[in-house]
């Protein structure tokens, strides 16, 4: 059952290409807004919020290795994203890349895990862009949010001790908002989105400038305070700070020239942000104790430190333009996934519903948003981040897994390459993610002695397999297509 129906490459890229087909998105991104959507999607809460803690808790001046560490492990991905998106430049992401070579069960999984990845990471953001709000709003109008409209019952103060909040208002509205700017449609919100790159992209590079020369060698020392181990779990952690890129192959099927332009997106926009990520946190780790930096705002922390605290507000306005591009990837990324797997017949129609003006997956995209709403309520920053890396890991294996099956079954396709042979990279990617996902163990709650990732990763994964065999698997059309042909033939 493992490795069975196989959906045909030819039928995908028919499905792509046949304008009159009714699931039809519109072809409007380049290679520069696809690159911008992928550093939008990249440059968030990892580097603006979750550094702190991981710098403070696992991996202290060694947060810069810990980065590089994750960026090769990304790197080694986001080459095996590039061909199997070029070669699939449809709709669905790592799911239909799996549907092509893998089956429709790994398919199933795929797409049900990445749920793990845009839903969830969108939902972590939302919370990283909660904390940036309500103390900037605080700081520059002294306009305190009450603690119980910013914290949900879990979370607990700087000194652990608890809150009991109601519910994280300012991430409840957020999504609210980028729910509805994807209603609307991808031209759009792709404006949008160019242009706060650019403004985040300048904030990073103004902290770079402002925070170099605060930079004291002494902070660096010692280097590895948890040692190696605590250097890992600081990379598994702040693995969270790369994803992204791979949600410029959830556009494939709204891009212009997808085998030139998927590439570009993809592996620029890691390249970019790889290079500022180690600058940044090497500045950062040197500006500031590490045992200090255990806070929700670092980078703006950081220049306050230094009695920089009038750069320090500019930072955190950058942070939340920043962080708002994220969100509005990851929820892009999210229903383009589930429009593919619907479109299959592996969930229910209304997830592959077109809005009649603004050809986007309307019903979709509202239900996300209650549902991601919901979650960035009433959930603790810590437990949905960690789901994230944990989903999005898994993701990349079974990508890379996929990139020399997909080479054998059709040697004719076109697009971009691998270097190096169709299994020495996806090996390394395979190999090197599951590294991560075992260094995530470091610094996590435990259920039973699991660590609290690899528990909801289990249970997830079981609900979804409920959900294949009592729906999907009936209902999708290639299984109907085997059935029919099997009747033809007998
Ligand atoms: N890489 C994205 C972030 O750090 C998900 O927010």
């Amino acid at each position: 059952m493992l490795l069975q129906r196989v959906k045909p490459l030819e039928r995908i890229l028919a499905e792509g290409s046949d304008d009159s087909q009714p699931h039809k998105l519109k072809k409007t991104l380049g290679a520069g807004s696809l690159m911008a959507m992928g550093i939008g999607a990249i440059i968030g809460t990892g580097i603006f919020v979750l550094t702190g803690v991981a710098a403070a808790t696992r991996s202290g001046p060694s947060l810069t290795i810990s980065f590089i560490v994750a960026g090769i492990v990304s790197a080694f991905a986001a080459l095996c994203y590039s061909e199997v998106a070029s070669r699939i430049p449809i709709s669905g992401s790592a799911y239909t890349f799996a549907y092509a070579s893998l089956g429709e069960f790994v398919a199933w999984i795929i797409g049900w895990d990445l749920v793990l990845e845009y839903a969830l990471g969108a939902a972590t953001v939302s919370i990283g862009w909660s904390g940036y709000f309500t103390t900037f709003i605080k700081n520059v109008f002294n306009w305190p949010i009450p603690q119980a409209l910013q914290h949900n019952y879990w979370d607990s103060g700087p000194t652990g001790q608890p809150i009991h909040g109601i519910m994280n208002l300012p991430a409840f509205c957020i999504i609210l908002l980028i729910g509805a700017l994807l209603y609307r449609g991808t031209r759009e919100s792709a404006v949008v989105n160019n242009v706060i790159v650019i403004l985040k992209v300048s904030v990073v590079l103004f902290f770079i400038v402002l925070g170099y020369g605060h930079v004291n060698t002494g902070n660096w020392v010692p280097y590895f305070p948890f040692g190696i181990t605590g250097m890992l779990g600081g990379a598994a952690f702040i693995f969270f700070a790369y994803i992204g890129f791979d949600a410029v192959s959830t556009a494939a099927e709204e891009t212009k020239n997808p085998k030139r332009d998927l590439p570009i997106g993809i592996l620029g926009s890691l390249a970019v942000c790889t290079v500022l990520y180690i600058i940044v946190v090497a500045i950062l780790t040197g500006m500031v104790p590490y045992t200090q930096l255990n806070v929700p705002s670092p980078v703006a922390f950081a220049m306050d430190h230094v009695g920089m605290g009038w750069a320090s507000a500019i930072i955190s306005l950058g942070a939340l333009a920043g962080l708002t591009t994220v969100l509005l990837v990851m929820m892009f990324g999210q229903t383009r996934v589930f429009f593919a797997m619907s479109r299959d017949g592996l969930l229910p129609p209304i997830f592959s519903k077109i809005h009649p003006k603004f050809r986007t997956p309307g019903v979709s995209t509202i239900l996300f948003t209650i549902f991601i709403a919901l979650i960035a309520a009433f959930t603790p920053i810590g437990v949905v981040g960690s789901l994230t890396n944990m989903g999005t890991l898994a993701a990349f294996i079974l990508v890379s897994i996929s990139l020399p099956i997909l080479r054998k079954r059709y040697p004719g396709t076109d697009g971009f390459t691998v270097p190096f042979g169709p299994y020495l990279i996806p090996i390394l990617s395979a190999v090197t993610a599951f590294g991560l996902i075992i260094s995530l163990a470091f610094g996590s709650p435990k259920i039973l002695g699991i660590p609290l990732p690899w528990v909801g990763f289990v249970i997830w994964l079981l609900i979804g397999m409920v959900i294949y065999f009592t729906y999907s698997r009936s209902h999708s059309t290639v299984g109907v297509d085997e059935a029919a042909a099997g009747a033809l033939g007998s």
